[in-house]
């Protein structure tokens, strides 16, 4: 029995010294060019950046892919370490999770089919919101759990009005939206700039409605309290700011609007 126990305590000692090892970062990796997979491996600007955190840490980073909605609650609930994913800093995050200083600014946009009439010519974030409102049963797609489903649908914390007339449908990532938009079930896509840029880049037939829509910053999550190792984040994304290795990982997945 004592045999038994000693060799268990062995085994607990190496198991919890070999986690403590480890950053786990919750992640969708459906959002180019921030988390996507590419030739089996995970890229993209969120990666990059996550394997400086790691380094800095002398940790392993172990990269746990899910689904857009699950990724906060990954976090709050210590699945996770961290969470890398394009996340837009949010008040009613913040009552479950802490965030970093911001790395990124964002804003929604609107993908269209090439030469809808209904959304060309637009100038301001007014002129798209009139647009929108105008279209007869519109549908929208967005990615579940993103600033854009709550923009698309409204939601007060987020102070987003939303489309009252419009009809929000939930995709469970931006290149699905784009498919079924391509195959007719809806009319626009809305999600966050750049992927919005990759995704009409990569498919022919859509457009960008270059025109943001809203102003959001992406940030790193740990859990609640957690502010050692926030502070330590904080502190590696101040540095990689200041000596150029952040914009040097932006501008190698920069994507240019086609
Ligand atoms: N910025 C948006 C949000 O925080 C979308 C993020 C989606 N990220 C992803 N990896 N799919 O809600």
């Amino acid at each position: 029995m004592k045999v038994v126990l000693f060799f268990l305590s062995i085994v607990g000692i190496i198991f919890s010294g070999c986690k403590s090892d480890k950053l786990t970062m919750a992640t969708a990796a459906n959002f180019a060019p921030f988390e996507y997979i590419s030739g089996g491996e995970f890229q993209g600007i969120d990666i990059d950046v996550a394997k400086i955190i790691a380094s800095e840490l002398g940790k392993e980073l172990v990269i746990s892919d899910m689904e857009f909605d699950s990724v906060v609650q990954s976090v709050a609930s210590k699945n996770a370490d961290i969470a890398l994913s394009g996340l837009t800093i949010n008040k009613t995050r913040k009552q479950v999770i802490d965030f970093s200083d911001t790395y990124f600014n964002a804003a929604q946009m609107l993908i269209i089919k090439e030469n809808d009439e209904r959304f060309k010519n637009l100038k301001t974030k007014e002129d798209v919101i009139k647009a929108v409102n105008k279209a007869k049963s519109l549908k929208i797609g967005v990615q579940a759990g993103t600033t854009g489903e709550f923009y698309s649908k409204g939601d007060k914390d987020w102070g987003f009005d939303g489309f009252k007339n419009a009809e929000t449908i939930s995709f469970a990532n931006g290149a699905m939206a784009v498919t079924a938009m391509l195959n007719n079930q809806l009319d626009v896509v809305i999600i966050d700039e750049m992927p919005a840029r990759v995704l009409t880049k990569t498919n022919s037939g859509v457009e960008l409605v270059d025109i943001a829509l809203t102003d959001e910053e992406y940030a790193i999550a740990v859990s609640k309290g957690n502010e050692e190792l926030l502070n330590k984040i904080n502190e590696i994304l101040r540095t990689i700011k200041q000596d150029g290795r952040m914009q040097d990982i932006i501008n190698k997945y920069y994507v240019q609007q086609k």
